[in-house]
């Protein structure tokens, strides 16, 4: 399909139901979703994976783990509880397809929500690639062949097809630039907050290697929901979020004018995505060209310590079961786009075991300079106070850490949410014995 990414930008891509973002799809908690996946690609199998949600095993859609892929002319009915409430996402599980649009928003709602708000609105985060996504050995070895490897940071290789060195020793592909909705900063998605409501914004990053640094200009944020899960609100000015996280904020409407919600990239020098939050009726309906919010330059960023699970996140207290280290690196060959845990790269890598019931810690360091979204299937994780899926590992010997007890059954893939990492070998099933 082409779709419209902005002014007279149109992007030649692959999507659902012919649209991109792909359409919405909304639930209440508790309720039972049955979608069905009809593949009508050319050439290529695809799976549909709800990204965040604990479904049952056979639900997950990973290709080479819960099914086989969905053949061209073939459909597949998924069906499952949508539950517990959140903010969650659907994509494509099967190679690099994430990266082509084949990805959307999926919202299960609260029945009664912990926070109070009047309007809310889907913020979709993506990276835009143009033509057809190549692996990072792909290229890696365009990079050699134009004899440009190494030389020098954040530099964009010549020509729309080769890669760009991150200057942080791995490579980004040639993205054309970060969205908002499916819009270029060129024409900018518009929200609309009303003087004395409370806005609620689902962040989402549905992209494929960008994670962002965001902030909305005039206003605070009160975080309510990570990865979809309730928390104590908490006011910052800025939030980090990684490939495949989520966050719900709460905007206080009381500065009426033209705002930008704008997002950079935190690796990689692709401008930020841009949206416009507008007050109707306010004198000024476009905010400054350029505009960089405080929130970006100063102020409180989120961390993950800042989070507080309204819920009870248990046992917290108690000893793990099973305790794991694992590493996360690119090894000597991180600019041949090859990355691994604990030195093996999947599918040449053996599964971690947990049994029923078991409460599993797994502690990870990241001994390379880009950073990695570790997000895993079918369970929420405790991150200190919080319940999320995904969970970033800092770069530079960056630490994080995560419990969560083993009570779904099946073979669950946990990987780093960069597809390029991803498909490069950085993933483990967890089994069930
Ligand atoms: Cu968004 Cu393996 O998942
Ligand atoms: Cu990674």
């Amino acid at each position: 399909m082409e779709v419209n990414v902005g002014s007279d930008r149109t992007w030649d891509t692959w999507g659902y139901n012919g649209q991109y973002p792909g359409p919405e799809i909304r639930v209440t908690e508790g309720e039972r979703l049955r979608v069905t996946v009809e593949n009508r690609l050319p050439d290529a199998g695809t799976t549909v994976h709800w990204h965040g949600l604990p479904v049952p095993n056979g639900m997950d859609g990973v290709p080479g783990v819960t099914q086989a892929p969905i053949e061209p002319g073939e459909s597949m009915t998924y069906e499952y509880e949508a539950a517990p409430a959140g903010t969650y996402m659907y994509h494509s599980h099967q190679g690099l397809q994430l990266d082509r649009g084949l990805v959307g928003p999926l919202i299960v709602e609260e029945r009664t929500p912990h926070v109070d708000y009047d309007r809310e609105h889907i913020v979709i985060l993506d990276d835009l690639l143009s033509g057809t996504p190549k692996t990072l050995k792909e290229l890696a070895g365009e990079q050699e062949n134009g004899g440009m490897m190494g030389r020098g940071r954040n530099r964009r290789m010549e020509g729309r097809n080769r890669g760009m060195m991150s200057g942080m020793g791995g490579i980004i592909p040639p993205y054309d630039g970060l969205m908002i909705n499916g819009k270029l900063p060129t024409d900018p998605a518009v929200f609309e907050m009303r003087e004395g409501e409370r806005t609620r914004f689902r962040l989402v990053n549905l992209s494929s290697a960008t994670t962002y640094h965001l902030a909305l200009s005039g206003h605070r944020m009160h975080v309510s929901h990570a990865d979809g899960r309730p928390v104590d609100p908490v006011e910052v000015d800025s939030l980090q979020i990684g490939m495949g996280e989520r966050y719900d904020v709460i905007v206080e409407a009381k500065n009426p004018g033209a705002h930008t919600l704008v997002a950079g990239a935190v690796e990689g020098d692709v401008p930020p995505a841009r949206a416009t939050v507008r007050y109707p009726g306010a004198r000024r309906t476009r905010p400054p060209d350029g505009q960089v919010p405080d929130g970006l330059r100063a102020g409180r960023q989120l961390r993950y310590s800042d989070l507080r699970s309204v819920e009870t996140t248990g046992e917290a207290t108690e000893r793990p079961d099973r305790e794991r280290n694992l590493r996360l690196s690119g090894g000597m060959m991180m600019s041949r786009g090859e990355w691994s845990i604990d030195g093996q790269y999947y599918p040449d890598a053996d599964p971690l075991n947990v049994q029923k019931g078991q409460r599993v810690r797994i502690n990870m360091q990241n001994r390379s300079m880009m950073l990695h979204p570790m997000h895993l299937h079918g369970h929420f994780f405790q991150v200190g106070d919080a319940l999320k899926d995904t969970v970033i590992a800092e770069p530079h010997m960056g630490r994080a850490s995560f419990e969560f007890v083993a009570d779904n059954p099946g073979d669950w893939f946990f990987h780093c949410h960069n597809l390029y990492h991803l498909e490069a070998g950085m993933a483990r099933v967890f089994e069930y014995a």
